[in-house]
């Protein structure tokens, strides 16, 4: 698997590819899928335009990501449609923040993503954790995806690369702000899921630590 030169990188992105073999994204999914029977993936909407995102959306930990065209973006406690608190973040991405992000503190958030194939993010700054001394950790899982990165100001030159299974991104340090996006899904690229699609993880310290 190619590995991009370490310059290419805005400073303080880490990119590691093939960070989980096959039978580890497996057993992964199989968390997931626990998380996703507990906690049902849901269609968020934006702030204000009410605009639905093209991406379903769940969380696992002790606070979870939320957006409403009524209250915006934010954390909470509870799953916005079942109002029940989210399941527990699965102990392997527990290990995983343990072992690549650096922080003292486990994570608070895991924010599940799943992209059907038009689905795309576009770009943005995760701000809405008031500790950001902690990166956010990003587990990629089936489909390839197109991936773009730039700096902490819109409009900073952007760089892409493609996500594959297994690959793990960490934002932090200086770019711990970075504008970060999904241009594109790469369908059929993967058979990790069997109905085709990628799941996106990102594991966040919310509130300042200690
Ligand atoms: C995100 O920024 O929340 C998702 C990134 C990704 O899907 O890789
Ligand atoms: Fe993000």
């Amino acid at each position: 698997m190619p590995t991009l030169p370490a310059p290419t990188l805005p400073q303080g992105i880490r990119y590691l590819p093939d960070y989980f073999d096959r039978a580890a994204q497996a057993a992964l999914v199989e968390d997931i899928r626990r998380v996703v029977e507990a906690a049902p993936l849901y269609t968020p909407a934006m702030p204000r335009t009410g605009k639905e995102m093209s991406v379903r959306m769940t969380n696992c930990g002790e606070l979870g990501w939320v957006t409403d065209k009524e209250r915006g973006y934010r954390y909470q406690p509870t799953h916005p449609v079942t109002g029940e608190p989210w399941p527990p973040i699965p102990q392997a991405l527990l290990d995983l923040w343990r072992e690549v992000a650096g922080h003292p503190w486990p994570p608070q958030a895991c924010l599940v993503n799943f992209y059907s194939d038009k689905a795309r993010m576009g770009q943005h700054q995760d701000r809405d954790e008031s500790d950001l001394s902690a990166p956010v950790v990003s587990v990629s899982l089936g489909d390839d995806c197109l991936f773009r990165v730039g700096g902490t100001k819109r409009g900073d030159p952007t760089l892409s690369f493609r996500l594959r299974s297994g690959d793990i991104v960490v934002l932090g340090g200086p770019s711990r702000l970075a504008f970060h996006g999904v241009d594109r899904i790469y369908p059929a690229t993967s058979t990790l899921l069997k109905s085709g699609g990628r799941i996106n993880l990102t594991l966040r310290r919310v509130t300042a630590s200690g």
